[in-house]
């Protein structure tokens, strides 16, 4: 089998495909150009990508002969689904081990955008401090605080989960009840807009379709709080990046937690420039072990599809 893989990946499991494939590993550090993918796809039987990696029917028919598109990332927006099925071309993901570390990057942000934590030391190492002040830096309570996830799947319920400890009265919009977190927490599932209201912390955690580009713009931002914050770990185009901006430079929503952007790896000038959003790029899953397993995870899923097997994590 001739596979190209568009990034050299953690972890042990390029090392285990070389033994079974042909490997054609991007060497570089930076992003694999959308033109040498096409050039270096002709002739190749799989493609491990990127979720950076737009996999079109272009792509796909550049190939000649693709079996499987197998995506290092539990999101698969970057991949037409629908011309890989129309091409009978599988589509595998990375589902469940990059969870908590997810989850746990999504309570980093909570704390940051709550408390003012980067905003505080960065106030620090600048010189500015001139001491114990009863004003200063005034952020706001977690412990208490209503969270309100959106969209509780996998990651969506281990950030619920995580709130124990914290007293906190957990909403939740999703399209199915999620009886787990109900049952543990008492989490109540409410309509978006009933949680944008009511929560003082409000985690994104639903996938990029279409019905959930821009779920949050204009109007949901002003439906939330003065004092709340707006955490996004799942996919930048989920928030219209210019009107969360205004909301923020207008302090009609108090903070910002975000890993995602619209327009990766473009950030909206605006949000660097503001005291009250706290900006990472897109470091979820970017722990040893977990990016490690997710490579483990797509070489099983190309491995299943060589043996003749239906691949583990199969979306298409
Ligand atoms: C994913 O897998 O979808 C994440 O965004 C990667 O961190």
């Amino acid at each position: 089998m001739d596979l190209l893989v568009t990034r050299r990946l953690p972890g042990g499991a390029l090392e285990r495909l070389a033994g079974i494939c042909t490997l054609d590993v991007w060497g570089r550090d930076d992003a694999m150009p959308r033109a040498e993918i096409i050039r270096r796809i002709k002739g190749k039987d799989g493609l491990l990508c990127l979720l950076s990696d737009r996999v079109d029917a272009a792509v796909m028919d550049a190939s000649g002969r693709l079996g499987i598109i197998a995506n290092y990332a539990a999101g698969y927006d970057n991949i037409d689904v629908t011309a890989a099925k129309a091409r009978g071309i599988m589509v595998t993901n990375t589902p469940g081990v990059l969870t908590d570390a997810t989850a746990d990057l999504a309570w980093a942000l909570i704390f940051a955008a709550s408390r003012r934590v980067v905003e505080a030391h960065t106030f620090l190492r600048h010189n500015d401090w001139r001491g114990w002040d009863p004003n200063q830096m005034l952020g706001h309570d977690i412990t208490g605080a209503t969270l309100g996830i959106v969209g509780a799947g996998r990651i969506g319920t281990a950030v619920a989960l995580r709130s124990r400890g914290f007293s906190m009265p957990v909403l939740y919009a999703g399209r199915t009840p999620n009886t787990r977190i109900e049952a543990e927490l008492g989490a109540r599932r409410v309509e978006l807009e009933e949680l944008l209201a009511s929560a003082d912390i409000v985690s994104l955690h639903v996938p990029l379709t279409a019905d959930t580009r821009h779920l949050i713009g204009r109007r949901e931002l002003d439906l939330m709080k003065p004092t709340a914050v707006l955490i996004n770990t799942a996919r930048g185009p989920v928030i219209d990046e210019e009107a969360l901006f205004e909301a923020l430079r207008e302090r009609r929503i108090a903070g910002a937690g975000l890993d995602v952007y619209e327009h990766e790896p473009r950030v909206h000038p605006g949000l660097k420039e503001l005291s009250n959003v706290v900006t990472l790029p897109h470091i979820g899953s970017a722990t040893h072990a977990t990016r490690a397993r997710m490579a483990d995870m797509a070489a099983d899923n190309i491995l299943a599809f060589l043996r003749g097997e239906d691949p583990p994590n199969r979306v298409a």
